[in-house]
């Protein structure tokens, strides 16, 4: 069997990734790929991460302390990635992930000031070492993304201050000049014109 093809979408707030990867999947599924659409945290196909998803976005929460959010992230990480997303790779599937590592080092790293390097050895070793081929950066303003939350329900983290995303996109678009495996994408558009790109870098890999 040949390995598939592991795929991230990364993006702050309301970018339009859920979107983005929905049609994805549709559109890799009309050209008889094997498809699997999973998120971090909290897979829809894992009990277990489920029940983590709730304690790390549960507004009662209020006293979670950063390092204790890190390890639920990485907990959640490596209960995904062993039960999920290694399988579905190793039977030559296609595994459309919303968020992985690069949220990490941006809302944990970044934004929650805990150091990298400890944060990159603990994310490497609950992550069996795991890399994505493709990572698709919706890239948005946090004050455009307000705008579009406006009126809805904030969990957790999307409840925290201004600074907070600043902090998050900045390290966002580091990560995307660093990495090679890194591709950057306009989240302001129209839903189709934002779909044609991502499907040219799709189309470069597969
Ligand atoms: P979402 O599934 O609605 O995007 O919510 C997940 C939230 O968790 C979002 O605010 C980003 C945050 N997050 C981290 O802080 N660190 C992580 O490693 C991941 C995967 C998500």
């Amino acid at each position: 069997m040949p390995k598939g093809k592991f795929i991230v979408f990364e993006g702050g707030e309301k970018s339009g990734k859920s979107t983005q990867i929905e049609l994805l999947k549709k559109y890799l599924e009309t050209k008889n790929f094997q498809v699997i659409l999973t998120r971090e945290p909290g897979s829809k196909l894992s009990t277990i991460t489920q029940s983590i998803r709730e304690i790390i976005l549960n507004n009662k929460n209020t006293n979670l302390t950063a390092r204790a959010e890190l390890l639920l992230f990485l907990a959640d990480r490596s209960q995904h990635v062993a039960e999920i997303v290694q399988p579905a790779l190793e039977q030559g599937k296609i595994v459309l992930c919303d968020r992985f590592d690069g949220s990490t080092f941006a809302y944990q790293g970044a934004a929650r000031h805990l150091d990298l390097a400890e944060i990159k050895s603990m994310n490497n070793w609950a992550k069996y070492g795991l890399n994505p081929d493709l990572v698709l950066y919706l890239d948005i303003r946090p004050e455009q993304a307000l705008e579009r939350s406006r009126g809805e329900k904030h969990d957790r983290l999307d409840a925290e201050n201004s600074d907070f995303h600043e902090a998050v996109r900045a390290a966002y678009l580091r990560q995307a000049q660093e990495n090679k495996n890194w591709f950057t994408l306009s989240a302001i558009g129209s839903i189709e014109d934002i779909f044609q790109n991502i499907k040219k870098e799709i189309d470069k890999i597969l």
